[in-house]
């Protein structure tokens, strides 16, 4: 069954979630299945393939944040021919029979504006179609239903199936967030943009809650992303047709042991516990330790320094803030040649302040504030 599939993604991240769409290595089990048509979009990546390589996306893209697998697009104006179109379409391929499901609507430059009228809409052509009677969905039972997204932009709809269910950053790992957690895809597309080889030894010296040290160890082992976490597909159709966990063990056959040393420290004690417990699902060799960051120990040889500092925001937090980014900055002098620094921050003013010569290798979006990942410029 060919499918096509759209994963979106964070802003700014597409041309690396691109990369890990053809990378996506299919292993043993669907070994007849690639991605195909890969294709950059606003917010994501377009893509073609089977129920396998849906199943390997889920499991094994870092940088998505959901799947859509879509089921149909046609024009529609007006809402009374709404629900014919949709049942004409074939769904037992889709949903199931009586089953639980949810529809989500929104709308751009279109005569059909109303996502509420919209929503009821399809779901009539729907259940007329199935001929059924899918219960009610509570609000705490969402996660147990089939979830439809319905988009109307400029006249057109489009209706797809929500493959990945909770976001796919929400890797299971995360027991004790700290503060200011950053969240596990951007930390991954941070990784990836500071070009770290997954040999040499990184360190993140203000880890917080470890996302970045997390990251890296699932980088450099070939973790797959989404191994302990259910997923969308599960009440529909589709899971019939493919078994996520035959994926899984799969790409669990590939992981290999890790050849980097990976470190982390931060000052605060609690920081360093809650890396410990968000670590605790894994038996990654990853060395931490509590110290402030001018105490920070680094190996004898090259290597990646891949770190998220506080943003500060306000004028008295940039005072304090500017020692340590000089501090980051004297961190990287002390480094072996060779070494790179690579940070994410909403102040490129604050970039500046390390005295090393950075540039941003992606501009994005966490949690409404915009941020860059700087990279240390390559010497010639
Ligand atoms: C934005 S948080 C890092 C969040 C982390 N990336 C995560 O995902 O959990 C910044 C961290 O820097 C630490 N920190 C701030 N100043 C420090 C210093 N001078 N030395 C060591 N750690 C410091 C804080 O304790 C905090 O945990």
């Amino acid at each position: 069954m060919k499918l096509s599939m759209f994963a979106s993604c964070a802003p700014g991240i597409e041309p690396w979630l691109e990369r890990e769409i053809c990378e996506l290595e299919m292993g043993a089990v669907g070994s007849e299945s690639f991605p195909a048509n890969v294709v950059q979009d606003v917010g994501g990546v377009r893509f073609d393939g089977d129920q396998l390589t849906m199943a390997h996306a889920l499991v094994g893209l870092g940088l998505a944040a959901r799947l859509l697998i879509r089921i149909a697009t046609f024009p529609v104006t007006e809402l009374s021919k709404l629900d014919s179109y949709v049942g004409r379409l074939s769904w037992t391929g889709w949903l199931k029979r009586d089953a639980p499901r949810v529809i989500r609507a929104s709308a751009k430059k279109s005569r059909l504006y109303h996502s509420g009228a919209i929503e009821q809409r399809v779901m009539q052509g729907i259940t007329r179609r199935m001929k059924d009677s899918p219960p009610p969905v509570e609000a705490d039972e969402i996660e147990r239903a089939a979830s439809l997204v319905v988009r109307m932009d400029h006249d057109i709809c489009t209706i797809s199936l929500d493959a990945s269910g909770q976001p796919l950053h929400r890797r299971g790992y995360r027991l004790n967030p700290s503060l200011a957690p950053l969240r596990e895809d951007l930390a991954r597309a941070v990784l990836l943009a500071s070009a770290w080889d997954r040999k040499r030894p990184l360190i993140d010296p203000l880890c917080g809650s470890g996302t970045l040290l997390i990251e890296a160890a699932m980088l450099a082992s070939n973790w797959p992303p989404g191994i302990a976490r259910s997923f969308g597909i599960e009440p529909t159709a589709l899971a019939d047709k493919v078994s996520i966990d035959a994926v899984k063990h799969d790409r669990m056959t590939r992981v290999q042991p890790m050849k980097a040393m990976i470190f982390g420290s931060d000052r605060d004690a609690r920081a360093i516990a809650a890396t410990k417990e968000n670590l605790s699902g894994f038996d990654f060799p990853i060395q931490l330790a509590v110290a402030p960051l001018s105490a920070a120990e680094l190996p004898q040889e090259p290597l990646s320094i891949v770190t998220n500092p506080p943003w500060g925001g306000r004028v008295s937090a940039d005072q304090h803030l500017n020692p340590l980014y000089r501090s980051i900055g004297d961190l990287r002098r002390r480094a072996k040649d060779g070494s790179s620094l690579t940070l994410v921050t909403s102040r490129r003013e604050l970039a500046y302040k390390t005295g090393v010569a950075m540039r941003s290798a992606f501009l994005t979006d966490a949690g409404g504030t915009k941020v860059n990942a700087f990279v240390e410029n390559a010497k010639a």
